[in-house]
């Protein structure tokens, strides 16, 4: 259902691959609700994925940009800003990826050249967008930029590796920026904590389908999907969010205030139970 909440909005949109990325379903509800926005991903993305599809569906173009490279991003914005004729009104931040995950390499045995690259991507990468928006004067006054975050930013989950301390790292930049460009041109910067959710960079993730049957378990709405998420990041690029910044959102069906819940208890116990049986019959 279309609410018309983004009419006459323009924007950039950094990371849908596949139909099964968030950024993805970001840009199908967006397109719905009446903003029109450019498309980016890396050129090798661009290759592997369908990005071309959504932009054909979508009626944009897709500008190839490395968002590691400032030099890139500084293109991409010239190109998008010559798109829309002028200034725009919101960044989805979608991007991230951890070379120590992808590798094997586990928390206690980085690589730090790849911690490196994991930094410089997944949140390195969203201080250079907000720079580089910030230079070029690229947005609108009351614009609004969101960045995907996870749980592991405040929690230690088993397996998330580094992209925990580039989550954190991600976060605070949202706050650091969102006080300078608050102060200076209203724009707001959050980052959206959302559900473990099956994507091609969820999939890296180790236990993937283990950490969402808990996480589902645990959350009183159950997990928040893809699309779920989509229909939040609107809110936040739509003029009903505009006091609303330098925030970390959980959209998580509640997984972040829980301790236990029945439901994950179950599991638990049936475990034990079994543990229990297994000792007595040994
Ligand atoms: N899937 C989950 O469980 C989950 C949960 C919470 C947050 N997130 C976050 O959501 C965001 C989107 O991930 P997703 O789950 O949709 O997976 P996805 O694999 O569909 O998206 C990740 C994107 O990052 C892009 N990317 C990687 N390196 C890049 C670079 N150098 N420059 C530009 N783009 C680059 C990839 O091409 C891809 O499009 C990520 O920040 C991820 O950490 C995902």
């Amino acid at each position: 259902m279309s609410y018309n909440l983004l009419k006459g909005k323009k924007g950039l949109i950094f990371g849908a691959l596949n139909e099964q990325s968030i950024a993805w379903k970001v840009a199908e509800r967006a397109y719905e609700e009446g903003a029109t926005f450019v498309l980016t991903n890396t050129a090798v993305s661009m290759r592997m994925g369908t990005i071309g599809q959504l932009a054909e569906k979508c009626g944009t173009i897709v500008v190839p940009a490395d968002a590691t490279s400032v030099e890139d991003i500084e293109r991409l914005f010239d190109k998008t800003l010559e798109f829309h004729g002028g200034k725009f009104d919101f960044i989805l931040h979608s991007i991230g990826m951890s070379p120590n995950v992808r590798k094997g390499r586990t928390y206690d045995d980085l690589d730090y050249g790849y911690l490196q690259k994991t930094l410089d991507i997944s949140a390195l990468s969203f201080h250079k967008i907000i720079q580089v928006a910030r230079k070029k004067d690229a947005l609108n006054e009351w614009g609004s930029i969101v960045a995907l975050s996870y749980i592991a930013a405040q929690r230690t989950l088993y397996g998330y590796n580094d992209m925990a301390d580039a989550k954190a790292l991600l976060e605070s930049i949202a706050r650091s920026f969102g006080y300078i460009y608050g102060r200076e041109k209203k724009i707001r910067i959050n980052t959206v904590s959302q559900s473990p959710t099956p994507t091609t960079a969820g999939s890296g993730v180790m236990g993937l389908d283990g950490l969402m049957d808990f996480a589902d378990r645990m959350s009183p709405l159950g997990n928040a999907t893809a699309l779920d998420c989509a229909d939040y990041v609107l809110t936040l690029f739509s003029d009903l969010t505009r006091k609303v910044t330098m925030q970390n959102l959980y959209h998580d069906g509640g997984f972040s205030s829980m301790g236990m819940s029945a439901r994950a208890m179950s599991v638990y116990n049936k475990n034990l139970e079994l543990e229990y049986r297994d000792v007595k019959n040994r």
